[in-house]
């Protein structure tokens, strides 16, 4: 079976992380987050994985090679001229999609992070027998996402509206679909929306047809929904009694702590803390949902909050970190500095508080 990765787009939404690396490869819980969704494919018996992508390929094609060994799974790249928007990939990639065998294959957007009922998504999909099947989830604000409008009985999706201006309905496209061979037919060799152009489309013949799925989802492609993203992967953790999260004195709810990162004396960290690889905590910081990626270094009685530090900063002692901060790659943020909402461009040094919600260039 295969699969297709949608990877393009410029991650302007998670700007200033996405300015060092492709969204995709934006690190959630301590991994890329497509390796959560490479992973979750594997774990199925998909034998290949295509990434759609336009933006900074050979950044992921590094990566690729790298994984493709570790992991065992064939993952190729369908590089496209232009952005083709999220259904032109499919046209782009129909040779590799469409070998013959008549099998559906999978479509994911790279930003989703769930539980990934994938087989369970296969058994619906044969259920039904309709050309394709989208995974489904319930969500406060659906006006951000694709509304599916649905029999709940049988799935048949009645109409599909993308980012509706008006109520619509509250079960949104989760970015997950299993489609037969027959749609790739349906899209043109052209920048095109397979949610304003296809899924409509297939709707109107009552061939598309939408599985509720259970358990946590959420876009992670803008900050507050990551850190939201990761309070839920982490609280999925603790349901599934994962060996993964962090126990001790220290610790308070759900945390991830890389097993080559270092905690000084007299920390507390958490909950919905995720620490990466070589990182250094001095002591006494107080850490509470967050992520710091991979090398940071957090220097003594700073205190971390809501908030993303990118790879390679430093927070200085006694530093107060808050309010959706996002400091992207390698930025240098001075003792006793407050951030209240401040986004950092890489590469920068914070020499004076941040007291409002700004973008420091
Ligand atoms: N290859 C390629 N080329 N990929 C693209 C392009 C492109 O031109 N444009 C966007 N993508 C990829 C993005 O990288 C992402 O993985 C996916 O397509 C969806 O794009 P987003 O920009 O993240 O869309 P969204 O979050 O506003 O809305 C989509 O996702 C929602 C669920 O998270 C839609 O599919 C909604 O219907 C859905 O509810
Ligand atoms: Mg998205």
């Amino acid at each position: 079976m295969k699969a297709l990765i949608l990877v393009g787009g410029f991650g302007t939404r998670l700007r200033p992380l996405t300015l060092s690396v492709p969204k995709p490869l934006v690190e959630f819980a301590n991994k890329p987050m497509i390796l959560h969704q490479i992973e979750a494919l594997k774990a199925i018996g998909v034998t290949e994985v295509i990434l759609a992508i336009n933006y900074q390929p050979q950044v992921m094609i590094n990566f690729l090679k790298e994984y493709e060994a570790k992991l065992g799974i064939k993952i190729s790249c369908s590089q496209e001229p232009e952005p083709l928007g999220t259904a032109g990939p499919l046209a782009l990639a129909k040779g590799k999609l469409n070998d013959g065998s008549g099998e559906p294959f999978f479509v994911l957007n790279s930003d989703v992070i769930c539980e990934y009922p994938l087989r369970e998504m296969i058994e619906f999909h044969k259920s039904h027998g309709g050309e394709a099947s989208i995974m489904v989830t319930k969500v406060d604000e659906p006006s951000k996402y694709g509304v599916v409008v649905m029999d709940e009985e049988s799935g048949k999706v009645e109409r599909f509206v993308e980012k509706p201006k008006t109520y619509v309905g509250n079960k949104i496209n989760a970015g997950i679909y299993l489609m037969n061979p027959s749609v790739i037919q349906r899209v043109q060799l052209r920048p095109t929306s397979i949610e304003k152009e296809v899924f409509p489309q297939i709707a109107a013949e009552q061939n598309l047809y939408a599985m509720v799925s259970k358990g946590f989802w959420m876009d992670i492609g803008q900050p507050s929904d990551y850190i939201k993203g990761l309070r839920l992967y982490l609280d999925s953790l603790r349901k599934r009694s994962s060996p993964m999260l962090a126990t001790g004195p220290h610790i308070v709810g759900n945390v991830l702590v890389h097993e080559t990162a270092v905690i000084g004396e007299g920390c507390l960290i958490g909950p919905d803390v995720a620490i990466g690889p070589s990182c250094v905590v001095e002591i006494g910081v107080r850490l509470s949902r967050c992520t710091v990626m991979r090398a940071v270094r957090i220097k003594k009685h700073a205190c971390i909050s809501s908030s993303i530090i990118g790879a390679q900063s430093t927070i200085g002692q006694w530093a107060r970190i808050d309010n959706m901060t996002v400091l992207g790659e390698d930025v240098q943020v001075s003792d006793e500095i407050y951030s209240n909402g401040g986004v950092v461009l890489p590469h920068k040094e914070i020499k004076s508080s941040i007291l409002k919600p700004e973008i420091v260039m």
